[in-house]
Protein backbone atom coordinates (compact mmCIF):
# COMPACT_ATOMS: atom_id res chain seq x y z
CA UNK A 1 0.00 0.00 0.00
CA UNK A 2 1.20 3.66 -0.91
CA UNK A 3 0.99 7.14 -0.12
CA UNK A 4 -0.89 9.47 -2.83
CA UNK A 5 -1.08 13.06 -3.35
CA UNK A 6 -4.44 14.56 -4.31
CA UNK A 7 -5.76 18.28 -4.56
CA UNK A 8 -9.02 18.71 -2.08
CA UNK A 9 -11.33 21.29 -2.10
CA UNK A 10 -12.18 22.94 2.28
CA UNK A 11 -14.42 24.98 3.14
CA UNK A 12 -12.17 28.38 4.62
CA UNK A 13 -15.37 29.51 6.58
CA UNK A 14 -18.90 29.15 7.60
CA UNK A 15 -20.70 31.46 4.34
CA UNK A 16 -22.72 34.34 5.39
CA UNK A 17 -25.90 34.21 3.20
CA UNK A 18 -25.59 32.69 -0.12
CA UNK A 19 -22.04 31.05 -0.60
CA UNK A 20 -19.45 32.97 -2.51
CA UNK A 21 -16.31 30.90 -4.36
CA UNK A 22 -13.88 32.59 -1.18
CA UNK A 23 -15.71 30.36 1.00
CA UNK A 24 -14.00 27.55 -0.35
CA UNK A 25 -10.32 26.86 -1.30
CA UNK A 26 -8.45 24.43 -3.14
CA UNK A 27 -5.44 22.41 -1.21
CA UNK A 28 -2.74 20.18 -1.96
CA UNK A 29 -2.63 17.24 0.45
CA UNK A 30 -0.62 13.62 1.17
CA UNK A 31 -3.46 10.73 1.58
CA UNK A 32 -1.36 8.43 3.94
CA UNK A 33 -1.31 4.51 3.28
CA UNK A 34 -4.75 2.60 2.98
CA UNK A 35 -5.62 0.73 6.32
CA UNK A 36 -7.24 -2.86 6.02
CA UNK A 37 -10.83 -2.11 4.88
CA UNK A 38 -10.17 1.22 3.06
CA UNK A 39 -9.91 2.02 -0.93
CA UNK A 40 -8.63 4.96 -3.16
CA UNK A 41 -11.06 6.05 -5.25
CA UNK A 42 -11.10 8.67 -8.42
CA UNK A 43 -13.96 10.74 -8.74
CA UNK A 44 -15.54 10.96 -11.92
CA UNK A 45 -19.01 12.86 -10.70
CA UNK A 46 -19.33 15.12 -7.37
CA UNK A 47 -22.76 15.57 -6.30
CA UNK A 48 -23.25 18.72 -5.22
CA UNK A 49 -26.72 18.83 -3.10
CA UNK A 50 -28.25 21.76 -0.91
CA UNK A 51 -28.38 19.85 2.16
CA UNK A 52 -24.56 20.64 1.87
CA UNK A 53 -24.93 24.46 3.27
CA UNK A 54 -27.27 22.80 5.92
CA UNK A 55 -24.40 21.23 6.97
CA UNK A 56 -22.03 24.60 6.77
CA UNK A 57 -24.69 25.74 9.26
CA UNK A 58 -24.45 23.72 11.34
CA UNK A 59 -28.15 22.71 11.02
CA UNK A 60 -28.08 19.47 9.02
CA UNK A 61 -29.24 16.04 10.66
CA UNK A 62 -25.97 14.08 9.15
CA UNK A 63 -23.52 16.37 10.29
CA UNK A 64 -21.50 19.84 10.25
CA UNK A 65 -18.89 21.14 7.91
CA UNK A 66 -16.57 22.96 9.81
CA UNK A 67 -13.42 25.54 8.12
CA UNK A 68 -11.12 23.72 7.14
CA UNK A 69 -12.32 20.47 6.65
CA UNK A 70 -12.48 18.76 3.25
CA UNK A 71 -16.07 18.92 1.47
CA UNK A 72 -17.50 15.54 1.90
CA UNK A 73 -20.32 14.17 -0.48
CA UNK A 74 -21.81 11.72 -2.56
CA UNK A 75 -20.04 10.77 -5.71
CA UNK A 76 -19.11 8.73 -8.59
CA UNK A 77 -15.53 7.10 -9.27
CA UNK A 78 -13.28 4.57 -9.95
CA UNK A 79 -11.41 1.97 -7.61
CA UNK A 80 -7.71 3.21 -8.32
CA UNK A 81 -6.17 0.97 -4.58
CA UNK A 82 -7.84 -1.35 -2.87
CA UNK A 83 -7.40 -2.77 0.74
CA UNK A 84 -10.49 -4.60 0.84
CA UNK A 85 -10.78 -8.20 -0.49
CA UNK A 86 -14.40 -7.33 -1.95
CA UNK A 87 -13.27 -4.54 -4.02
CA UNK A 88 -10.74 -4.09 -6.93
CA UNK A 89 -9.05 -1.38 -9.12
CA UNK A 90 -11.06 -0.48 -11.96
CA UNK A 91 -14.64 -1.07 -10.49
CA UNK A 92 -17.18 1.98 -10.60
CA UNK A 93 -18.31 2.69 -6.94
CA UNK A 94 -20.59 5.02 -5.41
CA UNK A 95 -20.37 6.66 -1.81
CA UNK A 96 -19.45 9.37 0.13
CA UNK A 97 -15.85 10.97 0.01
CA UNK A 98 -14.14 13.95 -0.42
CA UNK A 99 -14.31 16.41 -2.99
CA UNK A 100 -10.39 15.72 -4.85
CA UNK A 101 -8.95 13.89 -7.36
CA UNK A 102 -8.42 11.19 -4.85
CA UNK A 103 -10.12 9.99 -1.37
CA UNK A 104 -9.80 7.65 0.99
CA UNK A 105 -13.50 5.46 1.38
CA UNK A 106 -14.52 2.28 3.94
CA UNK A 107 -14.81 -0.45 1.33
CA UNK A 108 -18.40 -0.61 3.71
CA UNK A 109 -19.48 2.67 2.77
CA UNK A 110 -18.97 2.00 -1.29
CA UNK A 111 -21.62 -0.15 -3.47
CA UNK A 112 -21.06 -0.97 -6.97
CA UNK A 113 -23.14 0.44 -10.08
CA UNK A 114 -24.57 -1.82 -12.33
CA UNK A 115 -26.93 0.35 -14.76
CA UNK A 116 -26.48 -1.39 -17.72
CA UNK A 117 -26.16 0.72 -21.11
CA UNK A 118 -27.57 3.58 -18.23
CA UNK A 119 -25.09 6.64 -17.49
CA UNK A 120 -23.31 6.28 -13.56
CA UNK A 121 -23.89 9.93 -12.69
CA UNK A 122 -28.04 8.87 -12.77
CA UNK A 123 -26.58 7.54 -9.76
CA UNK A 124 -26.32 10.47 -8.05
CA UNK A 125 -29.47 12.42 -9.69
CA UNK A 126 -32.68 10.33 -10.61
CA UNK A 127 -31.57 6.78 -9.41
CA UNK A 128 -30.09 8.14 -6.61
CA UNK A 129 -30.77 9.77 -3.30
CA UNK A 130 -32.55 12.59 -4.74
CA UNK A 131 -34.68 9.67 -6.73
CA UNK A 132 -35.05 7.87 -3.67
CA UNK A 133 -36.51 10.90 -1.68
CA UNK A 134 -38.87 11.93 -4.52
CA UNK A 135 -39.81 7.94 -4.27
CA UNK A 136 -40.33 8.02 -0.97
CA UNK A 137 -42.42 11.11 -1.08
CA UNK A 138 -45.17 9.94 -3.88
CA UNK A 139 -44.93 6.13 -3.08
CA UNK A 140 -44.96 6.19 1.27
CA UNK A 141 -46.37 9.62 1.75
CA UNK A 142 -48.73 11.51 -0.91
CA UNK A 143 -49.49 8.38 -2.89
CA UNK A 144 -51.08 10.39 -5.51
CA UNK A 145 -53.80 8.94 -8.06
CA UNK A 146 -55.87 9.87 -10.89
CA UNK A 147 -58.42 11.97 -8.34
CA UNK A 148 -55.56 13.81 -7.29
CA UNK A 149 -53.81 17.39 -8.61
CA UNK A 150 -50.24 17.54 -7.28
CA UNK A 151 -48.19 20.65 -7.36
CA UNK A 152 -44.25 20.15 -7.05
CA UNK A 153 -41.71 23.47 -6.52
CA UNK A 154 -38.37 23.24 -7.95
CA UNK A 155 -39.90 20.43 -10.38
CA UNK A 156 -36.62 20.81 -12.87
CA UNK A 157 -34.15 19.47 -10.33
CA UNK A 158 -33.90 15.94 -9.82
CA UNK A 159 -36.01 15.77 -6.83
CA UNK A 160 -39.06 18.06 -8.45
CA UNK A 161 -38.79 16.59 -11.71
CA UNK A 162 -38.93 13.00 -10.46
CA UNK A 163 -41.71 13.47 -8.25
CA UNK A 164 -43.62 14.51 -10.78
CA UNK A 165 -42.88 12.16 -13.39
CA UNK A 166 -43.75 9.20 -10.66
CA UNK A 167 -47.09 10.96 -10.18
CA UNK A 168 -47.90 11.27 -13.92
CA UNK A 169 -47.29 7.60 -14.27
CA UNK A 170 -49.89 7.41 -11.15
CA UNK A 171 -52.11 8.96 -13.32
CA UNK A 172 -52.00 12.35 -11.32
CA UNK A 173 -52.45 16.07 -12.80
CA UNK A 174 -48.91 16.98 -12.24
CA UNK A 175 -48.25 21.00 -11.82
CA UNK A 176 -44.85 21.82 -11.23
CA UNK A 177 -43.71 25.25 -10.50
CA UNK A 178 -40.02 26.89 -11.55
CA UNK A 179 -37.73 29.60 -12.14
CA UNK A 180 -38.00 31.20 -15.84
CA UNK A 181 -39.08 30.45 -19.26
CA UNK A 182 -36.46 27.44 -20.23
CA UNK A 183 -37.68 25.23 -16.68
CA UNK A 184 -40.73 25.60 -17.05
CA UNK A 185 -40.64 24.99 -21.08
CA UNK A 186 -38.62 21.58 -20.10
CA UNK A 187 -40.96 20.90 -17.06
CA UNK A 188 -44.25 20.88 -19.34
CA UNK A 189 -42.23 19.44 -22.76
CA UNK A 190 -39.95 16.87 -21.91
CA UNK A 191 -41.05 16.10 -18.25
CA UNK A 192 -44.77 15.81 -19.26
CA UNK A 193 -46.02 18.27 -16.78
CA UNK A 194 -49.43 19.45 -17.11
CA UNK A 195 -48.20 22.96 -16.59
CA UNK A 196 -45.87 24.72 -14.71
CA UNK A 197 -45.74 28.32 -12.81
CA UNK A 198 -42.74 30.61 -13.41
CA UNK A 199 -42.21 32.37 -9.86
CA UNK A 200 -39.91 34.93 -11.25
CA UNK A 201 -42.71 35.97 -13.43
CA UNK A 202 -46.06 35.17 -12.86
CA UNK A 203 -48.37 35.62 -9.51
CA UNK A 204 -48.47 32.15 -8.08
CA UNK A 205 -51.86 32.34 -6.53
CA UNK A 206 -53.59 33.84 -9.64
CA UNK A 207 -52.17 31.49 -11.80
CA UNK A 208 -52.98 28.39 -9.80
CA UNK A 209 -56.28 29.80 -9.56
CA UNK A 210 -56.34 29.96 -13.00
CA UNK A 211 -54.97 26.36 -13.57
CA UNK A 212 -57.33 24.28 -10.79
CA UNK A 213 -60.15 26.38 -9.71
CA UNK A 214 -60.99 23.98 -6.95
CA UNK A 215 -57.22 24.37 -5.62
CA UNK A 216 -54.70 21.14 -5.74
CA UNK A 217 -55.08 18.40 -3.57
CA UNK A 218 -51.40 17.73 -3.01
CA UNK A 219 -48.45 19.44 -2.39
CA UNK A 220 -44.44 18.43 -2.23
CA UNK A 221 -42.95 20.92 -1.00
CA UNK A 222 -39.16 21.45 -1.62
CA UNK A 223 -38.99 25.34 -1.00
CA UNK A 224 -40.61 26.11 2.04
CA UNK A 225 -41.01 30.00 3.18
CA UNK A 226 -43.72 32.03 1.51
CA UNK A 227 -44.27 29.32 -0.96
CA UNK A 228 -45.20 26.97 1.27
CA UNK A 229 -48.08 29.19 2.83
CA UNK A 230 -48.96 30.61 -0.45
CA UNK A 231 -50.24 26.84 -1.52
CA UNK A 232 -51.30 25.56 1.81
CA UNK A 233 -54.19 28.57 1.56
CA UNK A 234 -54.83 27.65 -2.28
CA UNK A 235 -55.21 24.11 -1.33
CA UNK A 236 -58.51 22.13 -2.01
CA UNK A 237 -59.30 21.14 1.81
CA UNK A 238 -57.96 18.07 3.24
CA UNK A 239 -55.13 18.20 1.11
CA UNK A 240 -51.36 16.58 1.58
CA UNK A 241 -48.59 18.10 2.00
CA UNK A 242 -44.94 16.58 1.73
CA UNK A 243 -41.95 18.67 3.60
CA UNK A 244 -38.88 17.95 1.78
CA UNK A 245 -37.13 20.89 1.73
CA UNK A 246 -36.44 24.78 2.58
CA UNK A 247 -34.68 26.43 -0.13
CA UNK A 248 -35.70 29.83 0.63
CA UNK A 249 -34.10 29.22 4.07
CA UNK A 250 -30.79 27.47 3.55
CA UNK A 251 -28.72 31.02 2.93
CA UNK A 252 -30.69 32.83 5.91
CA UNK A 253 -29.75 33.07 9.24
CA UNK A 254 -33.13 33.78 10.15
CA UNK A 255 -35.86 31.08 9.76
CA UNK A 256 -39.52 31.82 8.16
CA UNK A 257 -42.26 31.71 10.01
CA UNK A 258 -43.98 28.77 7.66
CA UNK A 259 -47.89 28.69 7.72
CA UNK A 260 -49.78 29.69 11.07
CA UNK A 261 -51.53 27.12 12.34
CA UNK A 262 -55.30 28.62 11.90
CA UNK A 263 -53.82 28.41 8.11
CA UNK A 264 -53.36 24.60 8.23
CA UNK A 265 -56.91 24.33 10.64
CA UNK A 266 -58.21 26.09 7.86
CA UNK A 267 -57.27 23.95 4.70
CA UNK A 268 -57.87 20.70 7.13
CA UNK A 269 -54.69 19.96 5.84
CA UNK A 270 -51.87 17.08 6.70
CA UNK A 271 -48.52 17.55 6.95
CA UNK A 272 -45.77 14.87 7.09
CA UNK A 273 -41.92 15.50 6.98
CA UNK A 274 -39.78 13.05 4.83
CA UNK A 275 -36.22 12.12 5.57
CA UNK A 276 -34.63 10.37 3.02
CA UNK A 277 -32.51 8.44 5.16
CA UNK A 278 -36.10 6.80 6.54
CA UNK A 279 -36.51 5.03 3.15
CA UNK A 280 -33.01 3.08 2.26
CA UNK A 281 -35.42 -0.44 1.94
CA UNK A 282 -36.62 1.22 -1.36
CA UNK A 283 -33.31 2.19 -3.15
CA UNK A 284 -33.63 -1.59 -5.22
CA UNK A 285 -37.29 -0.65 -5.73
CA UNK A 286 -36.56 3.00 -7.01
CA UNK A 287 -33.85 1.76 -9.16
CA UNK A 288 -36.42 -0.41 -11.30
CA UNK A 289 -39.22 1.12 -11.04
CA UNK A 290 -36.87 5.00 -12.46
CA UNK A 291 -34.86 2.54 -14.85
CA UNK A 292 -38.02 1.25 -16.11
CA UNK A 293 -39.33 4.60 -16.72
CA UNK A 294 -36.04 6.10 -18.44
CA UNK A 295 -36.14 2.78 -20.74
CA UNK A 296 -39.72 3.05 -21.84
CA UNK A 297 -38.83 6.35 -23.10
CA UNK A 298 -41.64 7.91 -19.89
CA UNK A 299 -38.83 9.64 -18.17
CA UNK A 300 -36.87 12.74 -18.58
CA UNK A 301 -33.52 13.77 -16.84
CA UNK A 302 -31.35 16.85 -16.53
CA UNK A 303 -27.78 17.16 -15.33
CA UNK A 304 -26.02 20.47 -14.83
CA UNK A 305 -22.36 19.56 -15.60
CA UNK A 306 -19.26 21.79 -14.51
CA UNK A 307 -15.75 20.40 -15.76
CA UNK A 308 -13.04 19.90 -13.40
CA UNK A 309 -12.28 19.89 -9.64
CA UNK A 310 -11.79 23.61 -9.13
CA UNK A 311 -14.88 24.26 -10.28
CA UNK A 312 -16.91 22.89 -7.58
CA UNK A 313 -17.14 26.04 -5.59
CA UNK A 314 -18.45 28.14 -8.28
CA UNK A 315 -20.98 25.63 -9.44
CA UNK A 316 -21.80 25.08 -5.42
CA UNK A 317 -22.64 29.05 -5.45
CA UNK A 318 -24.76 28.62 -8.79
CA UNK A 319 -26.79 25.76 -7.10
CA UNK A 320 -27.49 27.95 -3.84
CA UNK A 321 -28.45 30.80 -5.93
CA UNK A 322 -31.05 28.79 -7.71
CA UNK A 323 -29.05 29.48 -10.83
CA UNK A 324 -28.69 25.25 -11.82
CA UNK A 325 -30.64 23.43 -13.97
CA UNK A 326 -30.96 19.91 -13.75
CA UNK A 327 -28.65 17.56 -10.97
CA UNK A 328 -25.42 19.28 -10.37
CA UNK A 329 -22.27 17.46 -11.01
CA UNK A 330 -18.66 18.06 -10.86
CA UNK A 331 -17.13 15.78 -13.60
CA UNK A 332 -13.42 15.10 -13.38
CA UNK A 333 -10.84 13.93 -15.62
CA UNK A 334 -9.85 10.40 -14.98
N1 LIG B 1 -35.79 15.81 3.09
C1 LIG B 1 -34.86 15.10 2.47
O1 LIG B 1 -34.52 13.99 2.91
C2 LIG B 1 -34.26 15.63 1.21
C3 LIG B 1 -33.45 14.82 0.40
C4 LIG B 1 -32.96 15.36 -0.80
C5 LIG B 1 -33.24 16.67 -1.15
N2 LIG B 1 -34.01 17.41 -0.31
C6 LIG B 1 -34.38 18.78 -0.67
O2 LIG B 1 -35.09 18.75 -1.89
C7 LIG B 1 -34.98 20.02 -2.50
C8 LIG B 1 -34.60 19.85 -3.97
O3 LIG B 1 -33.33 19.24 -4.04
P1 LIG B 1 -32.62 19.04 -5.46
O4 LIG B 1 -31.34 18.34 -5.19
O5 LIG B 1 -33.59 18.47 -6.41
O6 LIG B 1 -32.27 20.54 -5.84
P2 LIG B 1 -32.47 21.36 -7.22
O7 LIG B 1 -33.91 21.36 -7.55
O8 LIG B 1 -31.50 20.89 -8.23
O9 LIG B 1 -31.99 22.80 -6.80
C9 LIG B 1 -32.72 23.59 -5.95
C10 LIG B 1 -33.72 24.49 -6.71
O10 LIG B 1 -34.53 25.15 -5.75
C11 LIG B 1 -35.16 26.23 -6.41
N3 LIG B 1 -35.36 27.38 -5.52
C12 LIG B 1 -36.57 27.84 -5.15
N4 LIG B 1 -36.45 28.86 -4.31
C13 LIG B 1 -35.13 29.05 -4.14
C14 LIG B 1 -34.37 29.98 -3.38
N5 LIG B 1 -34.94 30.91 -2.58
N6 LIG B 1 -33.03 29.91 -3.47
C15 LIG B 1 -32.42 29.00 -4.24
N7 LIG B 1 -33.10 28.08 -4.98
C16 LIG B 1 -34.44 28.12 -4.92
C17 LIG B 1 -34.30 26.54 -7.64
O11 LIG B 1 -35.08 26.14 -8.78
P3 LIG B 1 -36.19 27.11 -9.42
O12 LIG B 1 -35.44 28.32 -9.90
O13 LIG B 1 -36.75 26.30 -10.52
O14 LIG B 1 -37.19 27.43 -8.36
C18 LIG B 1 -33.13 25.62 -7.51
O15 LIG B 1 -32.64 25.21 -8.77
C19 LIG B 1 -33.95 20.80 -1.68
O16 LIG B 1 -34.64 21.64 -0.79
C20 LIG B 1 -33.22 19.72 -0.93
O17 LIG B 1 -32.61 20.17 0.24
C21 LIG B 1 -34.51 16.92 0.84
Amino acid sequence: MTTAATRQIRLVRTPAGIPTEEDFECVAVALPALEPGQVRVAPTFLSLDPYLRLQMAKRHLSGNLLPGQPVISELVGTITESNDPRLEPGQTVAGFGAWADLTTIAADGLRTLDFGALPPSLALGVLGMPGLTAYAGVSELLKPGPDDVLVVSAAAGPVGSTVGQLALARGATVIGIAGGPEKCRWVVEEAGFSACIDHRSEDIATRLRELVPQGPSQYFDNVGGELLRTILVNMKPHGRIALCGIMDDYNSDTRSPGPLPLEIIGARATLMGLVVYDYEHLRADMISTVAGLIEAKKFAWREDVSEGLESAPSAFVRLMQGRNFGKTLVHLKS
